[in-house]
């Protein structure tokens, strides 16, 4: 049984749809195990550019089946659009391609209007979530009041918990928001209308997961946000309300621990963030627009779901060591090496002023100086470099310092958003 997880390292957007898009070249199974649209992943092939936020990245890949996992949050509306978006695209996307959890929740538009009101009245001390309804969605599952897609397949019981769902949500935003109620009727209308076009898709992924993995395929399980966002163990509050770890593949996905297993990391040359909360490394100032970029380029830091500027800083080796040994990961996949040409010296965060202990506190809210180790940069465009040995002296560097820090090899090297802009190690 072989399963590769492939998570991210940071505060999501470390480019983990381009790599699990890279490694579906070999996989038969591609499964998201967690998280809803709050994702977006994005890839490219050749010209064409996908932006996933539920659709497996590997479906791109004609010979995966794509899983939507039991410890997911679904939008049907939106997940109907993405599957058309990538049918305009020429992929094909049915029922056999795709399969979505009977376990996996519902997101309805009263989940929205409650992230919206929440993140409203928190003022200041906000989130800076989504808005794409995760947070209530996930709400409404751990109180045992959510609605399950294999509800979709009963039709009375499906409206018996939509109204139940619904009803909650508008008490909550009438009375404790003073916000406008949705409408139960257009919503169950809607709702509906999903039911003949989705059911088709709604499986019992587990067994197909464990088929897979017992017939000796390739799974992948495809993680969405990044280490540093899980609900347990990134820095909360300012965190998803899911587990983003590598451990909740197997919860999410409902699947045993497998005999072969690999933790691909996905690492990022410098740290982002969207939303808010703590971020040691945060730069402002000139080198932070020049890592961003100024939104031309398809792979600037702007947010895939929100457009959002990310915050950008300094590479968190603190944080990063932490993540990879929480997640047993067992090799890292860099990204974005490209971006950091031009950048006279590179700084890496090798310690925390004061040291001792202050990781989990400085994760809520403490504030500490990064140290830094310098490193020099280099001016050549390495887009087009496809072997290890061709990169400038001072790129190798930095890599082989980030290998030696997390006590993991760096096996893949991405120097473009395109498929084929890797090197291999
Ligand atoms: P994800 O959420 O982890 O899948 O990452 P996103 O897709 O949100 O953000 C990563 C962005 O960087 C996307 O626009 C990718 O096309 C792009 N990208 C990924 N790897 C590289 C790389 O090595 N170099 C460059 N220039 N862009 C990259
Ligand atoms: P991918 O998979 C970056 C962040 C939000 C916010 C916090 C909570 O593309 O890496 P939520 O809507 O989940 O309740 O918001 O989590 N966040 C992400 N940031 N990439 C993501 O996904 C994210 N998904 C959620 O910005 O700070
Ligand atoms: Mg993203």
């Amino acid at each position: 049984m072989t399963l590769q997880i492939v998570i991210g390292t940071q505060w999501g957007d470390e480019g983990k749809g381009r790599f699990v898009d890279l490694l579906s070249a070999k996989a038969d199974v591609v499964a998201r195990f967690a998280g809803g649209d709050n994702a977006g992943h994005t890839i490219r092939i050749g010209d064409e550019v996908y932006k996933l936020h539920l659709i497996p990245s590997g479906l791109i890949y004609p010979q995966t089946v794509g899983v939507i996992g039991s410890g997911t949050v679904v939008n049907p509306s939106v997940l109907l659009h993405e599957m058309e978006s990538l049918r305009g695209a020429g992929v094909i996307v049915n029922q056999n391609r795709l399969k979505i959890s009977y376990a996996a929740h519902m997101i309805t538009p009263a989940h929205l209007a409650l992230d919206r009101a929440r993140e409203a009245s928190l003022g200041k001390a906000r989130i800076g979530t989504t808005v794409r309804g995760i947070g209530p969605a996930y709400i409404d599952k751990a109180r045992r009041s959510g609605v399950q897609y294999h509800d979709l397949l009963d039709m009375d019981y499906f409206k018996q918990r939509l109204t139940q769902s619904l009803e909650n949500a508008n008490r909550e935003l009438t009375l404790l928001y003073g916000a406008e109620p949705v409408d139960i009727v257009a919503v169950m209308e809607e709702y509906l209308s999903y039911a003949e076009i989705l059911a088709p898709h709604i499986a019992d992924t587990s067994a197909l997961v464990l088929d897979a993995l017992e017939a000796g395929k390739h799974v992948i399980a495809e993680g969405a946000q990044g280490a540093l966002l899980d609900i347990d163990h990134g820095s909360y509050p300012y965190v998803t309300s899911s587990s983003c770890v590598a451990a909740n593949a197997l919860v999410g996905l409902g699947i045993g621990m497998p005999d072969e297993l690999s933790v691909v990391g996905i690492v990022k040359t410098f740290q982002t963030r969207v939303g808010s909360g703590p971020f040691p490394t945060e730069l402002e100032g000139e080198t932070a627009s020049m890592l961003r970029g100024d939104g031309t380029q398809q792979w600037d830091e702007f947010g895939t779901t929100t457009g959002r500027p990310r915050r950008i800083g300094w590479l968190d080796g603190m944080l990063l060591k932490r993540v990879v040994r929480m997640n047993g990961v067992t090799e890292l996949g860099l990204t974005k090496l490209d971006v950091l040409s031009g950048i006279a010296e590179i700084q890496f965060c090798t310690d925390y002023k004061p040291s001792e202990g202050m990781i989990s506190p400085l994760l809520a809210r403490k504030v500490v100086e990064p140290v830094y180790e310098t490193f020099q940069g280099w001016d050549e465009d390495i887009m087009d470099i496809t072997r290890w040995e061709d990169l400038p002296q001072n790129a190798q560097r930095y890599v082989n310092a980030i290998e030696a820090y997390c006590g993991v090899p760096v096996r893949w090297i991405s120097v473009g958003p395109e498929r084929s802009q890797v090197i291999y190690r």
